[in-house]
């Protein structure tokens, strides 16, 4: 019996359209499960959409659309991009020889299995589940609640969620059920601690129990104040709670993983759930960073309330940013499709789908998995042209050349003897070191070292060229037996490389297929094992190739940075963070006398308000301890609301003479530092009384 491999992406919230982020994950899921499926592993891949929830709510009326209408419109285009960036959905068996599923959570067999979910936990656990009220801070983007002190500041000073850095909204005191998430975390951190491949990379396993040291919350599971979710089933502990509550939408969304496979609660007499028994155990959820939280807290601590097996690992990958920019709603040149991109690369390639091939490649080789990435598109191209248009482009191209000028049609004849000497051994080596390192590098999740690995053998393979000669060898009759060897042997070497870059290149792997008169269908290849170079040869009719990664020249490389590159930056570069505008030159010395002749004093800012008709002035009331009030226009109406500065220390210069600005006489002046854009006001660090002396 084949072992399973089932491999899950995160469903996409459908207030988004596809972008690079979510092809990332999308093709590293992809990727692994062609890769077991090669192995010989029975893999399923899942996929999908999360529908439910504040977030899709917002949306949609943003849009003057119902939920459900914006759903209808928007998951398809997740399953679109997919099916463009080489899955089937509906024909997946026959063509990659393993299940797909693409699932909605609007679907009925998901929303049957979620709240199967919630009633298992309330009769395994009644006391999991508990009414109670909550209030906090909520991030809509995150769909998920704050403590204060999880919160970022912003440069207003406000309160921001720290994934999406927007300010975090109060909700109000609702009841609501809550899930004892506390009850979990000694359970959960025994867990990780006894089973490493758990959560991974290394450096996600640590951050998980480092945030399980912090201790758990419980945790607010439904919601009253709107209905776009799957209902709370009734509790007979409330009756008067029924039909008000919908479920969370992180508790909706996270059971995608179980219901696709079935329905596990299904009650005893109808047809159980074979593929969760078969797969459940085997499950890899691959997801971003971001959302690691979910993932790797709460959705065990849910499944252990509930009796179910733990899923065997959370693979976390870092994040994708562009060009130096955080991928964003708010930056349209961050919103990079695949798609898009692919068809940029594919260019001049004789077979488009490679343009699909480069855009996988450069991904999955860039950065390793974990780390964050970042397109730039100068690496972009400079890859695609090493090593797709150099190394591989070249290996196909010249080993077919070879084969069809001096294979009269076939692939010459291996000798055993000479196979064991000199080049033809080293690169048998090699191809032995590429196809067992690539695997653990797979099997560990790895994929930039598995290509890697598989790019020794392709090196290796021109290197093997250059070095046996062939034309040479056709030239002196004597050697025919040689060169039938060199053929086989390059016959071998491009077999191989089909094999190897299959998981991430699909398109190239067909387009071999075709070249080499290759009458193996993508569902029947198999990886190769370790001790079968040159013996393991399939029929083969090679035919010249077209070109696959033709190389970007200057000029087509101009042409595509001009289309890639966002046109504002060009036109007007924006101060970098790191380059700050030079502060002014400092002022000519003055002596100490004339430092003393200043009167700084603190002030506490009693009252402020708009000066009419002034865009930049507040007028304020400041006590400095004179037993009257002084009245101080400043310049920092832009930077500050009236209220934010009631109760504020501020400096002042007292011995101003004073002076009328718009009508009003002001009494002195605020220290502040900036302008318009960055001011910060000069204050005291500790609570000094006002009209405390400031030297
Ligand atoms: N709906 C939730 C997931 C629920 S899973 C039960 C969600 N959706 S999402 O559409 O916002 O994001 C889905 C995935 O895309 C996440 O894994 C996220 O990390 C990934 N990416 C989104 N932007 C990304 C980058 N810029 N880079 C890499 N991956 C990113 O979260």
């Amino acid at each position: 019996m084949t072992r399973p491999f089932y491999v899950t992406t995160p469903i996409y919230y459908v207030n988004d359209v596809p972008h690079l982020g979510h092809a990332y994950t999308t093709i590293v899921a992809d990727a692994l499960a062609r890769f077991h499926h090669m192995c010989g592993d029975d893999a399923r891949f899942l996929t999908g959409t999360d529908e439910h929830g504040q977030k899709i709510v917002e949306a949609a009326e943003k849009r003057g659309l119902t939920p459900q209408a914006l759903t209808d419109q928007v998951a398809p285009r997740f399953r679109e991009a997919w099916i463009d960036l080489g899955m089937r959905f509906d024909d997946a068996e026959a063509t990659h020889g393993f299940a797909r599923d693409f699932i909605r959570t609007t679907e009925a067999r998901h929303k049957r299995v979620v709240q199967g979910l919630w009633k298992r936990i309330l009769e395994k656990n009644p006391q999991d589940l508990y009414l109670a009220t909550y209030e906090g801070w909520y991030c809509v983007g995150c769909e998920a609640f704050y403590t204060d002190s999880q919160l970022k500041k912003n440069a207003a000073d406000e309160s921001v969620c720290p994934v999406h850095e927007r300010p975090v909204s109060w909700v109000a005191k609702e009841t609501s059920y809550f899930f004892k998430l506390s009850a979990y975390g000694d359970a959960l951190a025994a867990h990780i601690e006894r089973h490493p491949h758990f959560i991974q990379p290394e450096q996600y396993r640590n951050e998980v129990l480092g945030f399980l040291r912090g201790g758990l919350r419980d945790l607010s599971v439904s919601r009253t104040s709107f209905t776009w979710g799957i209902p709370v089933p009734d509790d007979a502990r409330h009756p008067g709670e029924a039909g008000k509550h919908v479920m969370y939408v992180w508790f909706d969304a996270l059971t995608n993983y179980l219901s696709a496979l079935g329905d596990p609660f299904a009650p005893a007499g109808e047809a159980g759930a074979p593929d969760v028994t078969r797969y459940w155990k085997s499950v890899v959820h691959v997801i971003g960073k971001d959302i690691l939280r979910f993932h790797a807290v709460y959705w065990p601590a849910f499944l252990l309330s509930a009796g179910l097996p733990l899923p065997r690992t959370i693979l976390c990958h870092g994040w994708w940013a562009i060009g130096g920019r955080k991928i964003s709603k708010s930056i349209p040149a961050t919103r990079v499709s695949a798609v898009t991109l692919a068809g940029d690369l594919a260019g001049a390639s004789s077979v488009p789908a490679t343009g699909i091939d480069a855009v996988r490649y450069f991904l999955l080789r860039e950065t390793p998995l974990g780390n964050d990435g970042d397109l730039i598109y100068e690496s972009l191209i400079e890859r695609y042209n090493a090593d797709l248009a150099n190394d591989l482009g070249n290996l196909i191209n010249r080993s077919l050349t070879m084969l069809v000028k001096y294979g009269a049609g076939g692939v010459g004849t291996r000798d055993a003897a000479l196979a064991g000497t000199g080049a033809h051994a080293n690169l048998a080596r090699v191809a032995a070191e590429a196809v067992r390192d690539a695997r653990m590098a797979l099997d560990g999740f790895q994929p930039s070292r598995a290509l890697e690995a598989v790019w020794r053998l392709v090196r290796e393979a021109n290197t093997y060229i250059a070095a046996t000669e062939p034309w040479s060898l056709a030239k002196d009759p004597a050697k025919q037996p040689e060169l039938e060897h060199v053929l086989h042997t390059l016959a071998a070497a491009l077999w191989w490389t089909r094999l190897l870059v299959a998981p991430v290149l699909p398109a190239t792997a067909a387009a071999l297929d075709g070249w080499l008169g290759a009458n193996v269908a993508e569902r029947d290849a198999r990886w190769p094992s370790e001790d079968a170079f040159g013996t393991d040869l399939p029929a083969l009719a090679p035919r010249q190739s077209t070109p696959l990664f033709p190389r970007i020249d200057d000029k087509r490389s101009a042409v595509l940075l001009d289309k890639w590159l966002p046109k504002e930056v060009v036109a007007a570069p924006e101060p970098s963070p790191a380059a700050p505008t030079p502060p002014a030159p400092i002022a000519a010395t003055i002596t100490y006398d004339d430092f003393a002749k200043l009167d700084l004093r603190v002030g506490h800012v009693l009252a402020a308000e708009a000066v009419p008709k002034a865009k930049k002035l507040l007028k304020l009331t400041v006590d400095l301890g004179e037993g009257r009030h002084r009245t101080i226009v400043a310049g920092i109406a832009e930077a500050f609301q009236p209220a934010a500065l009631l109760g504020r220390r501020v400096l002042v210069v007292a011995n101003l003479a004073p002076r009328e600005m718009r009508g009003v006489t002001s009494e002195g002046m605020i220290l502040a530092a900036g302008d318009d854009a960055i001011l910060a006001l000069g204050t005291v660090d500790a609570d000094a009384p006002p009209g405390t002396r400031v030297k």
